[in-house]
Formats: structure tokens, C-alpha cells, sequence
């Protein structure tokens, strides 16, 4: 039996995880804002949770009603059957999202919705849940747009952008979403040598490691629906040992250097509990001081955009710094540069064959793609 499910996502990553749902069974699918509504069973539900790179929370509609004032807001609610999924001595917390001129402010509307729920158990069992915002045994989402209202489950738990291998991180780390979105994007054959020369807590090369063994990104995090009364055992156990299954050897190179020591360090001990560390060679660098030449690869980096004091008049030589050595060393590769310095990237002076705007968190990112040929090629950046 399917039934409708909403995977939430990073702006501009919609696409990618479209074409990442396709590969899991999902039917139906939609794309949204920030999201992809689809349908799918229990079997898709689980796997979107453990196999999908691009999406931030997988989301279960039980209902939808129109309310236009906070009393009919609160009723709706309250028609839904709770005690279907939980019991009153369980645990809840209730998040909102609201675009609406009606409900302005989404902890006023999860206030709202969490009330109805325990009024609702106080009235029939003489006992409320209490509220666990923490780890609670269900975790209810509430979207308002306008006068809409969507109930879900929240499948996901803590957002699934938290796989569990960063635990240490250096300033202004890029999201394991973001970066498993731009490689998705970049549409990196999995085989050509991948380097990320500016690696912070290494989650670029990481995530290339992952998909490029078909690593399923939540094999190491739990997930709400495992708390949930219809929770199928049998059925999640077989999905992780197919999964286990699915994992392929890589022989190609994949390598993150950083000029700061800490980040190393950082990204092997971050690859080490991911579990890729045998296939990410990470090493102690810096960008503009190597002079070895490399061919044919595909770079993938997040340069400093001036997030620490006094770094931001740096930024534009350092920038244009960037495009030099790419042009000079990099023939025959190409480099997609993440900033959320929208005017030093223009400095990087080489001509972009791909411009994309994307939000990492509430920080707006350019994304950029240069190809530095060798030889003419018209478009390009000729070497
Ligand atoms: C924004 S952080 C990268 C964050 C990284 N993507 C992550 O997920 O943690 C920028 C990194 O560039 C490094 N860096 C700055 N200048 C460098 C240089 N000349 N050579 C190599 N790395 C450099 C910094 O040490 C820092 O770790």
C-alpha cells in the first residue's frame, strides 16, 4: 500500500533529489519548493531515510484541513486520531512551518497543535504525553501555507544531513546535504580523481567516498519511524543487510588537503568513523604554494568566504588568487567552488560554464563551474 510522502531539501537541490528518489522506488514524485512530495510505501519510507544524500527530513501527511483563525486551527487537530500512533505515557514534540498571513509565527502554530494533541489524550485517558523536544517518541511537523494545513509525522528525526561521522568540525563546515547535493550535481563519473584542495573537516571528500561506493549515508544514525507503533522490524533489517549488500569497492583517488593541521586531523578522524578512511588520502597542503601539475579531475571546493574577523578585505585577492593557480596547474580538469562570498567569487576570473544559487542554511551561496581546457575550446578557459 503507498501512500503520500514529503522529503524536505536544501534550496536549489530539488532536482537532485528527484533523481534520487526515482532510484528508490518513489512513484508520483513532484517537485516542490525546498521539497519533493511523492508516494511511496513502508519499504520506500525506510529507504528514503537511509539511502537519500539531498534530503533534510523525510515527512509522513496524516492530514490536511483549512483553518482560518486559531481555534479551527486547533479542531483540526484534534480530529485526528492520535492514539492511533502513540499512547498516552509516550513522549512528542511538534515543530511548525508557516508561510500565511493568517499564522505568522510557527512556535505559536506547534504551540497550538501540541495542545490539541494533549487535550485530546487528557479528555480520553484522564493522562497527557509529555514533551520531549529532544528524543521523543513521535515527532509531529505542522505546515501552514495560507489557510492549508499539513500534519506529518516526521520520519527523520534529527535532520538527515547528521550522519553521525562529523563529530569534529572546523569554522564554517558546508552541510553534508549541500556537499553530497553539489557532487550529486556535478555528475562526477565516481571513477576520475576527485579533490577537494581546500577540505575544512573533509566533508566533500567523504561524501565522494560514500557515493562513490554506494555507501548508503544513514547506515550509521537512527531514525524516528523507528520508534513508531506501526514499526516493521523484519522489514527495516532486511533493508540495511541489502544495503550492506549494495556497497561497492573504489580503486580511483579521492583526497582532501587543507593547510591547516587541525583540519586534517579533523577530516581523517571524520572519515575514520564514516568508515572511508582506507579510500580518502588526506594531507596537510597548501593550494597556492604546490606546484605539481594535475590533469583530469573533478574539484570540489568551499574556500574560506571571509567568516572570520577581519578576513573580508583578503577575499578578493585571494579569490582571484584561486583562478590563477586553477588556469596555471589544473589542466584539463574541472573545479565547481562553493562561496557564500557572492562578490569575491567573480574574482576568481576565469569564465564559469555553470552559475547556480544555493542556500547553505540561511547563508546564500554561489556555486560555480569552470572547466580549464586544454587547448581551444570555445567557452571554456583556454590553457
Ligand atoms: C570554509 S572552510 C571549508 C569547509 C569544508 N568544506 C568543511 O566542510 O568543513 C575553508 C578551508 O580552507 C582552508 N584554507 C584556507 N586557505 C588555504 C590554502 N591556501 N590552502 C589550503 N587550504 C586553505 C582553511 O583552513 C579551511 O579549512
Amino acid at each position: 500500500m503507498t501512500f503520500p510522502l514529503v522529503a524536505t531539501t536544501l534550496y536549489g537541490l530539488e532536482e537532485v533529489l528527484a533523481r534520487e528518489l526515482s532510484e528508490i522506488g518513489a512513484s508520483d514524485i513532484v517537485m516542490l519548493n525546498r521539497a519533493v512530495k511523492y508516494r511511496g510505501d513502508l519499504a520506500v519510507l525506510y529507504k528514503s531515510n537511509l539511502y537519500l544524500r539531498t534530503a533534510l527530513k523525510v515527512l509522513k501527511p496524516i492530514a490536511e484541513f483549512k483553518a482560518r483563525n486559531e481555534q479551527e486551527l486547533y479542531d483540526g487537530v484534534k480530529q485526528i486520531k492520535w492514539d492511533e500512533f502513540i499512547s498516552p505515557h509516550h513522549t512528542i514534540a511538534v515543530d511548525g512551518t508557516t508561510y500565511s498571513d493568517t499564522f505568522k509565527h510557527s512556535k505559536y502554530v506547534a504551540l497550538k497543535t501540541k495542545d490539541a494533541i494533549v487535550d485530546q489524550f487528557r479528555e480520553k485517558f484522564n493522562v497527557r504525553p509529555s514533551v520531549d523536544v529532544d528524543n521523543p517518541d513521535l515527532q509531529v511537523n505542522m505546515h501552514i501555507a495560507e489557510i492549508l494545513c499539513t500534519v506529518s509525522l516526521d520520519s527523520s528525526g534529527s535532520h538527515l544531513g547528521k550522519r553521525g561521522y562529523r563529530q569534529e568540525q572546523v569554522l564554517a563546515p558546508i552541510s553534508e546535504t549541500m556537499a553530497a547535493g553539489i557532487i550529486l550535481l556535478s555528475e562526477w563519473d565516481k571513477k576520475s580523481d576527485f579533490l577537494d584542495p581546500m577540505c575544512g573537516s573533509g566533508t566533500f571528500p567523504i561524501e565522494a567516498a560514500m557515493i562513490a561506493t554506494n555507501t548508503a549515508p544513514g547506515n550509521l544514525r537512527h531514525f524516528a519511524f523507528e520508534k513508531w507503533k506501526d514499526f516493521d522490524p523484519a522489514l527495516w533489517k532486511s533493508i540495511k543487510e541489502e544495503s550492506e549488500k549494495r556497497v561497492i569497492p573504489f580503486t580511483g583517488k579521492i583526497s582532501g588537503r587543507d593547510s591547516d593541521e587541525m583540519a586534517v586531523r579533523i577530516s581523517r578522524n571524520n572519515a575514520a568513523r564514516a568508515g572511508v578512511n582506507s579510500i580518502v588520502k588526506f594531507e596537510i597542503n597548501d593550494f597556492f604554494k604546490n606546484e605539481a601539475q594535475t590533469e583530469n579531475c573533478l574539484i570540489v571546493m568551499n574556500p574560506p568566504y571571509g567568516e572570520r574577523l577581519n578576513e573580508e578585505d583578503e577575499m578578493i585577492p585571494f579569490y582571484k588568487e584561486i583562478g590563477t593557480k586553477l588556469k596555471h596547474f589544473y589542466m584539463g580538469c574541472d573545479a565547481w567552488i562553493i562561496s557564500g562570498n557572492t562578490d569575491a567569487i567573480k574574482f576568481v576570473g576565469l569564465k564559469p560554464s555553470r552559475k547556480l544559487r544555493l542556500f547553505n542554511g540561511p547563508i546564500e551561496c554561489k556555486l560555480h563551474k569552470f572547466q580549464m581546457y586544454r587547448g581551444s575550446k570555445r567557452g571554456g578557459n583556454e590553457i
